[in-house]
């Protein structure tokens, strides 16, 4: 049987008190609607729509090649929002002759997981109705759109026969706890045709979705087990909460695979994220983006990793790390920045104000304190002492350093690039360096100490000894 896909996400979100279109507020790495499609994972799709309205350009280029397995994402236009009926009513022309359901989800629908559709799905195919939706018992049901039935087939099968909206529920129907979710599954042939009847007869005087169900009951329903799965976002307070639900979801998901964490109310992890058993994820830190931690590494406390790789047994403590590497057994921090393009061999020690950015090192080199190489290139074992810096800028292009093996740079000493040192080089304290050196020197390139003797007045000296 085909599938197509409507996602719901045209509407404003006002309640958002936002600029930007609800669906494309972030839950972690991802939007609400790009956490919808992934809701689909592993359902086999025919066709997707997503339906777009209000500042449609910007979803439009959020989800611009997209796609649902090889199924890729396709754009409706509803010009006005004049409800969820109306935004379903804009697939007509595109499916003409289709032969298959129509699963539609709401664009603000973030939590869902794909078994809970799949449920669904199979509820759906294994009987006749027009319609199967998913629904929820929620102690506070306010605002959503509550669920009538008249027929319960043995266990958890419910048969609907209408939904009414909170705001057109009388004080007796909002006592109903059971709640659509926004989820349904139809005979596309059985609602085409029911479709353009729908009518705007409500306190919004919108064109609702839900009066398709009325039309084509009874409609199969199915509780979903876990409430947060159908929770829609609606407002800041509820987005925040969605966030904890999916950070939930994903610590627990790494405890049982092995990995410590020691305090999870202080730590996140964005579900891109990839830990391997036996990591230690200390407090107040934050795994993001296509972060990789190995086995045995420790993290934090207080740390920022956002696309790092941090090999073996590595340690990083209250630093940052993005978009660069730690090889097995390095390690960094107290606050060490290492920024974009940085890789360190093994056994690496990068310690207290340290910034590294699009610098290489190779193995068990070190740069302990105060130190700045940007743009470098470094060979194995070499030292960097306090305070050594790359001037890799000279105020129009960065330039590149380049350093050998087994380097020893005094504290203060200022690579100016582009420079290329060898191998076994030494540099004096205080040295500001602008030629290559090549190997095995010991380079100075500082003022000679001048002593002049008696220099402090006599007249101090007598005074002193007196
Ligand atoms: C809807 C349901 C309600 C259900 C709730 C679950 C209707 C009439 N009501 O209410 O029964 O309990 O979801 O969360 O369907 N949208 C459009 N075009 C429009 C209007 C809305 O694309 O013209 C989109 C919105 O962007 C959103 C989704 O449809 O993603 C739901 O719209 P929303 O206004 O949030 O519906 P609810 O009032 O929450
Ligand atoms: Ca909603």
């Amino acid at each position: 049987m085909a599938l197509a896909i409507a996602i719901l996400a045209a509407g404003k979100g006002t309640r958002m008190k936002s600029d930007l279109p609800k669906v494309l507020h972030t839950l972690g790495s991802k939007t609400l609607v790009e956490r919808v499609l992934e809701s689909l994972a592993g359902i086999p799709v025919d066709r997707c729509f997503v339906i777009v309205g209000h500042r449609a350009e910007l979803v439009r280029d959020r989800l611009a090649g997209a796609t649902v397995g090889s199924t890729p994402v396709e754009f409706v236009d509803q010009l006005e929002q004049l409800g969820t009926g109306h935004a379903v009513q804009q697939l007509l022309p595109h499916l003409v002759g289709f032969e298959g359901d129509l699963l539609v989800l709401n664009g603000d629908v973030p939590l869902l997981r794909p078994m809970t559709l799949q449920a669904m799905l199979d509820l759906h195919r294994a009987g006749d109705q027009g319609a199967t939706i998913l629904t929820a018992c929620l102690a506070d049901p306010t605002g959503y759109g509550r669920v009538f039935c008249n027929e319960r087939i043995s266990g958890d099968r419910l048969m609907v026969q209408e939904i009414i909206e909170h705001r057109d529920c009388s004080d007796a129907q909002r006592q109903q706890k059971r709640i659509n979710a926004g989820i349904y599954c139809f005979r596309w042939g059985a609602l085409a045709t029911m479709l353009p009847n729908l009518r705007a007869d409500n306190d919004q005087q919108e064109y609702y979705l839900t009066d398709a169900i009325k039309a084509l009951a009874p409609a199969a329903a199915i509780d979903v087990a876990d409430v947060s799965e159908i929770w829609g976002i609606n407002d800041r307070a509820q987005l925040a909460a969605a966030y904890g639900v999916l950070q939930e979801r994903s610590k627990r998901r790494w405890m049982q695979a092995g990995v410590t964490i020691i305090d999870p109310h202080s730590v996140t992890i964005d579900d891109t994220v990839e830990l391997a058993p036996d990591a230690i994820i200390e407090p107040q830190t934050h795994l993001r983006g296509k972060t990789k931690v190995a086995a045995g590494a420790r993290i934090g406390p207080g740390t920022l990793l956002e696309n790092a790789q941090i090999g073996e047994g590595a340690t990083v403590i209250y630093s940052v790390v993005a978009d660069s590497a730690v090889g097995a057994g390095g390690r960094v921090g107290p606050y060490a920045h290492l920024r974009g393009g940085t890789a360190l061999g093994d056994r690496c020690r990068i310690g207290n104000f340290v910034e590294l950015k699009n610098a290489q090192l190779g193995e068990a080199t070190n740069a302990a304190h105060l130190t700045y190489l940007g743009d470098a290139t470094v060979g194995d074992r070499c030292n960097f002492g306090a305070g050594t810096i790359t001037a890799n800028y000279d105020g129009y292009q960065k330039h590149r350093t380049t350093v050998g093996d087994r380097v020893k740079t005094g504290s203060n000493s200022v690579l100016v690039a582009p420079i290329a040192i060898g191998d076994d080089v030494t540099i004096g304290a205080g040295s500001v360096v602008t030629k290559d050196v090549a190997g095995d020197a010991l380079v100075v390139a500082r003022s000679k100490q001048v002593v002049y003797p008696g220099w402090r007045p006599k007249y101090l000296r007598d005074a002193a000894s007196s």
